[in-house]
């Protein structure tokens, strides 16, 4: 296999850039990056590595950082990355050029791909689920973007735009914008030391279908006695999948004092074409 493009999905928009890019890259294979995370060592076997994932709170999501620091990739000649999101900047090409590095390798191309919002984390804004036809200008616009960087990919040429998009802008100073930035990059990464977050809980909508426990990427769910419970001492991915995918909109993120929750108004996006297979089958490498 010439080329591998590993990927990690929540609801499915990194998932349909990744199957994209197979379809315009010859002789590429698709892999899930979550049921590989408890191996010691991952090694890759393309002469070409790709790693599609989404931007969480400005960087890279700590399961991803976790799989590129296990990562052997001393078979690759050529490493590209592409980082779906809402739009905001992406603040983690340092970690990512720090992590090649010390494997004695660096990135090659990077893309970003501006996709529909999958319910930004608490959801402190009131927020809307896009419209079909949002959806459908999107994909569009994603489509022409993925024809437009496929040939850089298949010519294996180095690739890293400028990224201008809009950062934190709560405050009208911009040195407090600046620090507040930090302090979300921040707060992700240390999420992966103190044990992941432990915000979600099912309101009285859940039925015990199961669903979530099926998406959940990191096994933190269980449905026991028909109700769904996260597992305190499992590490939540903040993937989003539970929160999108359950049925009865049942599953929601607690409020914190200073930052109020609105899932329980707010909508659900999961990408149109991702079906709960889709998401679970990345846990049995499928
Ligand atoms: C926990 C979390 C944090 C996010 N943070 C950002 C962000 O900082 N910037 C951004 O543009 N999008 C952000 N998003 C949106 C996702 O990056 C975007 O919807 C992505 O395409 C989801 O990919 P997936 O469907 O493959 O999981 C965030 C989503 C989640 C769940
Ligand atoms: S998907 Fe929703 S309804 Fe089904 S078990 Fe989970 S929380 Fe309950
Ligand atoms: S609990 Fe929800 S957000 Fe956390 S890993 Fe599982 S599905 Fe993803």
């Amino acid at each position: 296999m010439d080329t591998e493009i590993y990927y990690f999905s929540g609801t499915g928009n990194s998932l349909f850039v990744a199957r994209e890019l197979q379809k315009r890259i010859p002789d590429s294979k698709l892999v899930p990056i979550v049921n590989l995370l408890d191996k010691p060592r991952i090694k890759a076997e393309g002469k070409a590595i790709g790693i599609v994932f989404p931007c969480y709170a400005l960087t890279l999501p700590v399961a991803v950082k976790r799989f590129v620091k296990k990562l052997d990739v001393q078979s690759a000649d050529y490493i590209f990355t592409a980082v779906t999101r809402l739009g905001t900047v992406f603040r983690g090409l340092k970690t990512l050029d720090r992590l090649l590095a010390q494997k004695k390798k660096k990135l090659d191309a990077h893309f970003v791909v501006n996709m529909c919002n999958n319910e930004g984390p608490r959801s402190e804004i009131a927020y809307e689920v896009p419209t079909k036809a949002r959806i459908q200008q999107v994909e569009s616009a994603v489509i022409a973007y993925l024809d437009n960087i496929s040939p850089i990919i298949r010519k294996r040429e180095a690739f890293r735009g400028k990224d201008d998009s809009y950062t934190i802008s709560c405050s009208p100073n911009p040195v407090k914008n600046l620090l507040i930035e930090k302090l979300v990059v921040f707060g992700m990464n240390l999420s992966e030391y103190v044990g992941g977050v432990n915000y979600f809980y099912h309101d009285e909508k859940c039925n015990g279908c199961g669903i979530c426990e099926k998406v959940c990427l990191s096994g933190k769910i269980r449905v026991a006695g028909r109700q769904a419970v996260w597992q305190k001492n499992t590490f939540c991915y903040m993937c989003y999948a539970c929160l999108n995918f359950c049925p009865q909109q049942s599953v929601q993120v607690g409020s914190i004092p200073g930052v109020a929750s609105h899932t329980a108004e707010n909508g659900r996006y999961p990408h149109p074409y991702a079906t709960v297979k889709d998401i679970a089958s990345q846990k049995s490498g499928s």
